[in-house]
């Protein structure tokens, strides 16, 4: 990390978490944060749901919910980015505060509750952005929406012509029953209208769906059961969680998801069951307090073939995005694998 990040992120971390993150967006549109451009490699380079990526080190859903520092962000060593969610029609989230730094446990507890711009906005900035790394969106539902299940298609509706890839997010803990949708049946019809309007699409996208952390055995047996057919194409695993264990922060019970370091077992314990439960055949995107190479590596050892992050970066930076890109690469070639793909899932039975 520069002196200049350093001090900037102590600088961010005596301010109000929301606003520090904010500013942080603002930050990336002006000449002083330093961007490395895609950080590649033969065996970094590989292949997602039919996308191809420079490197598999994405940017989780939710730090650019509106879209509006994509330029950069696609230029900051990151091999795919995923932005929002958005919702069909804007809508200002939960009262604030709605996020907490828990700086002991480095961890986030968020309770936004889907604040963006709305799907009109964020589809004029999609389209406008410069020609790069894959870009897709979190697909997300209004809090008063009368049919919650139609917003995922509306709002691939509106922006589908200007991504890469979408996400069911039906995973986020901060909009009220939006969890009911992971049941089966009720996502199964919501999974089939995407699909009816990705067919609609001049060129029909991968759907990926994004699942909480918090499911029971027969939760992820039926997810399993819905990712082995036609209507996804990848798994994200894991949205935050509801649990609260060990933690030692200031800010340990308050309400809303958790990320960072204590989500990392967790929700790579999920990854690998989903992994041995569709024996491989579904791409899985690893997410949850990856904030290392090391922690990159295991994901992608216990089944993931690319991960996600975004807490970690509230502690160490940006710059942090190109050290574990280019640190996965030196550990594939340490344990002789010549590809991102033929690491996948190799010490997936140490998860289960
Ligand atoms: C402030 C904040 C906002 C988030 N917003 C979204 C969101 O809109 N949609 C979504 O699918 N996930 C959202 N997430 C979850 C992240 O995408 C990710 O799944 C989770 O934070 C675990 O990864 P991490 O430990 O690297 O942060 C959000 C997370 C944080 C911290």
């Amino acid at each position: 990390m520069s002196r200049l990040e350093r001090t900037a992120l102590s600088v961010l971390h005596r301010m109000d978490p929301e606003q520090a993150h904010d500013l942080s967006l603002r930050a990336l549109r002006t000449p002083f944060v330093s961007l490395p451009d895609p950080v590649t490699s033969p065996r970094l380079s590989t292949t997602l749901a039919g996308l191809e990526l420079v490197n598999p080190v994405g940017l989780a859903a939710g730090y650019d919910k509106n879209a509006v520092s994509l330029a950069p962000l696609m230029r900051a060593g990151f091999g795919f980015l995923e932005v929002g969610a958005a919702t069909p029609v804007p809508q200002p989230g939960n009262a604030k505060p709605r996020l907490f730094r828990l700086t002991d446990d480095r961890a986030v507890i968020n309770r936004f509750g889907f604040n963006n711009e709305g799907a009109d906005a964020i589809a004029k900035r999609l389209a406008a952005r410069p020609q790069g790394i894959p870009v897709g969106l979190n697909l997300g539902a209004n809090k008063t929406s009368a049919d919650r299940a139609a917003d995922f298609a509306k709002v691939l509706t509106t922006c589908g012509a200007h991504v890469d890839f979408a996400t069911v997010n039906v995973s986020s803990p901060n909009t009220e029953k939006l969890r009911d949708l992971q049941g089966k049946e009720a996502l199964t019809a919501l999974l089939d209208g995407v699909a009816a309007a990705n067919a609609q699409l001049t060129k029909p996208k991968p759907i990926f769906l994004k699942i909480a952390p918090d499911l029971t055995d027969q939760d992820l047996s039926d997810i399993a059961e819905i990712a082995t057919g036609p209507l996804i194409d990848a798994v994200i695993a894991t949205n935050t969680t509801l649990g609260r264990r060990n933690l030692k922060s200031v800010h340990k019970d308050e309400t809303g998801g958790l990320s960072g370091a204590p989500l990392f077992a967790l929700s790579t314990r999920i990854l690998a069951r989903l992994s041995e439960l569709t024996e491989g055949t579904v791409p899985i995107v690893g997410v949850g307090g990856v904030s290392s190479a090391e922690e990159a590596y295991i994901k992608i050892r216990a089944g993931a073939s690319a991960v996600q992050l975004y807490s970690a970066m509230v502690y160490e930076g940006l710059s942090l995005i190109p050290r574990i890109a280019k640190g996965l690469d030196a550990l594939l070639e340490r344990d002789g694998f010549g590809s991102v793909a033929e690491a996948v899932g190799t010490d997936r039975e140490r998860w289960l």
